[in-house]
């Protein structure tokens, strides 16, 4: 099986500032997180695929073949710092081919209001991104969907939140900040004003148009595939990151 460089599948990590995703792209390259600083600017770093987690192409074949080399993969680090923010959503461009998306989550973070709001607002414009390129391009040629890893990080902390509480909350948060963003447009345009009041612009509001809640699944029918799945780049002490669903994610979207 050869794998050309130009043609490596892609994935991009995303995620607000601190959230660990330098680290994970160093742990993932070299096998160990390197001292990371504030990204400036996108890199970019190949990986393998380790032999524990398995390829969506190699579903059929036996764990204990060792005759294959494992799938070389690109992980896109960018910066999380809210004014560099555009050149990771320039990355989402119709144009990149992108097999998925990583959006990693500091999970000691979010148990505070501001982080929680800040993580759910960032996530909250990834997915619009997305959205708008799915109906985008339903309308010209075939739309592909696009996997995205909600990547809920520092599980080592104490004072991290379980994963299944931070779905639960970020699910929450990102509906108050549509609401949030949908009044807002109100106020900016002064008009698109329906009877009951609403912004009547359906093309920024995420997932299901005018319904309360937001949950994940919603964005099943845009094309965008969610999937929660904690872990931890850095153990601690001696103890190792625990990245397995990680990359069984990835092994699956290859
Ligand atoms: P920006 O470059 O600003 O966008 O941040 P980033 O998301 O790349 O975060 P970075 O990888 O620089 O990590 C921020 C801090 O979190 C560093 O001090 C890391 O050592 C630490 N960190 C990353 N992952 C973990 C983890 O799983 N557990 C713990 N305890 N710390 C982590």
């Amino acid at each position: 099986r050869k794998a050309t460089a130009q043609a490596l599948p892609a994935f991009l990590l995303i995620g607000p500032s601190g959230a660990g995703k330098t680290s994970l792209l160093t742990l993932f390259a070299n096998g160990t997180p390197s001292p990371t600083h504030t990204s400036q600017e996108t890199q970019t770093a190949t990986c393998q695929l380790p032999s524990s987690a398995l390829a969506s192409t190699d579903r059929y074949r036996s764990v204990n073949d060792h005759t294959h080399d494992q799938p070389q993969l690109l992980l896109i680090d960018t910066p999380g710092h809210g004014k560099l923010r555009h050149h990771a959503l320039a990355s989402l461009t119709p144009a990149t081919a992108l097999k998925g998306l990583i959006f990693v989550v500091d999970s000691a973070a979010v148990s505070s209001a501001a982080g929680l709001t800040e993580t759910a607002e960032y996530l909250h414009d990834v997915l619009l991104v997305l959205q708008k390129k799915h109906t985008q391009s339903r309308t010209s040629k075939g739309s592909q969907g696009i996997a995205v890893l909600v990547a809920v990080n520092k599980q080592d902390l104490f004072t991290s939140l379980p994963v299944g509480l931070v779905r639960q909350r970020l699910e929450e948060e990102v509906a108050r900040v549509r609401l949030t963003r949908s009044k807002g447009l109100l106020v900016d345009s002064g008009v698109g004003l329906t009877d009951d009041g609403e912004a009547d612009d359906e093309s920024n509001w995420l997932g299901q148009y005018g319904s309360k809640e937001f949950k994940f699944g919603h964005m099943e029918e845009y094309g965008v595939e969610i999937e929660v799945v904690g872990g931890n780049v850095k153990g601690e002490g001696e103890e190792k990151g625990r990245v397995d669903g990680w990359w069984g994610w990835i092994g699956e979207n290859l």
